[in-house]
């Protein structure tokens, strides 16, 4: 019964400190953080792989520190996170864009040890301004491993026609001198199993180039820290392929560094009744958790059934003007009134990176919490000034 409610997550989020935290905001458990960057570094330990924070799924920075004495580095969607990878992790870093301008690759080789292209085009376009820069960048090229098995076409890099990643025909009669590896992304969430098959299918397309390379990126997508996650598998798997090529292996997973250490502390503001009881919080599923509305899906409340399953029932719905900025519904042991504190689990990856100021609502501020002596630490707090200067 607990477990359906997710009061077990009171141990990890104790409400003496949801409670008297600002609202809204983002709470970081550190020690839940350093949970998941163990279970990454024994697989680094037992493969030899190297592993790098995806900074488009979470990059609070104030926990780098932490996560630098963990993982290899970071990988980046492009110049500005090669920047802060750059600047604040100060170790390796590896970009990659679906394409540059010319200014982003005086910037991307400015801050990277590693530029992976989507396209021959690019490669060869950039290929000479990078070995003129004096710095020693290695080259990598995206392919799509013909395979995956994301149902979600939204979050799938191998769906048919997908923009991400080059064909085995793209290849096919270039002299690939010059570059250093091959790089592959086609999971989401996903279990170890599911990297076997994508992983088989990448060898058919493309094993006659592997052995050439000096590593091969796995891509992001490993749900390593899940509970569930078959570590041995992924073991096995990158061990098997290391000893078939004789090549480094690189993972770049987001979601799983993160992955349920954080929450989004809210407050109920008002509740009213029109044909559903609606509550209105202080936070927003459009403007600071974009993909409840994208995926679409519903996140977990703490203390909160399904609709009907504890005696009240709400709609909980967002601050904004979009008809549609509605989180779900839930029941709750309680009816709700103002004041309330709601608790949204798992909102430490993707939500914080990818959380907007549309209607200018309060940005959530960001804070960490540390179990130990439950001291909480405000790293962020956001206001009028952040909503004015990114507009003008
Ligand atoms: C190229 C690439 N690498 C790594 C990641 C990180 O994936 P995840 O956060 O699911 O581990 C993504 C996510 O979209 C990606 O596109």
């Amino acid at each position: 019964m607990a477990k359906q409610f997710y009061i077990e997550e009171l141990k990890n989020f104790p409400k003496s400190v949801t409670d008297r935290v600002e609202s809204p905001c983002f709470l970081v458990n550190e020690q839940l953080l350093k949970g998941n960057l163990e279970i990454l570094a024994s697989v680094r330990k037992r493969t030899g792989a190297k592993i790098f924070l995806a900074l488009k799924a979470f990059a609070m920075h104030s926990t780098f520190p932490l996560i630098r004495r963990y993982l290899d580095g970071v990988c980046a969607s492009g110049p500005i996170e090669a920047q802060l990878g750059y600047e604040k992790f100060r170790k390796e870093v590896h970009t990659y864009a679906p394409a540059y301008s010319d200014d982003d690759m005086d910037k991307v080789i400015r801050y990277s040890d590693t530029i992976i292209f989507n396209s021959i085009a690019q490669w060869k376009k950039y290929r000479g301004r990078i070995a003129r820069s004096g710095r020693r960048i290695e080259i990598g090229l995206r392919v799509n491993p013909g395979y995956s098995e994301v149902e979600t076409d939204l979050y799938n890099p191998a769906m048919p026609g997908s923009r991400l990643g080059m064909r085995p025909e793209d290849l096919k009669g270039e002299d690939l001198s010059g570059v250093d590896g091959l790089h592959f992304h086609a999971l989401c969430e996903q279990n170890a199993d599911t990297l076997v098959r994508v992983l088989g299918s990448f060898e058919r397309h493309y094993g006659k180039y592997i052995s050439r390379m000096r590593w091969v990126n796995f891509g992001g997508g490993h749900h390593i820290t899940r509970k569930d996650y078959d570590v041995d598998l992924l073991v096995k798997t990158i061990n098997d392929f290391k000893s078939r090529y004789w090549v480094e292996v690189h993972l770049e997973p987001g979601e799983a560094v993160a992955l349920n250490t954080g929450v989004l502390v809210s407050t109920v503001l008002d509740v009213f009744s029109n044909k559903v009881n609606n509550a209105i919080l202080d936070t927003s599923a459009e403007a600071h958790m974009p993909d409840v509305l994208a995926m679409p899906y519903q996140p977990n409340v703490i203390g909160a059934g399904k609709p009907g399953e504890l005696k009240y029932t709400y709609r909980l719905g967002g601050l904004t003007c979009l008809a549609g900025d509605v989180i779900g519904d839930y029941s709750f042991a309680k009816p709700l009134k103002p004041g309330d504190r709601i608790i949204f689990l798992d909102m430490a990856h993707y939500s914080m990176v990818k959380t907007t100021t549309f209607n200018g609502i309060r940005h959530p501020s960001i804070a960490l919490y540390n179990p130990k002596g439950r001291k909480v630490r405000i790293v962020r707090r956001f206001g009028y000034d952040d909503y004015k200067d990114r507009l003008s």
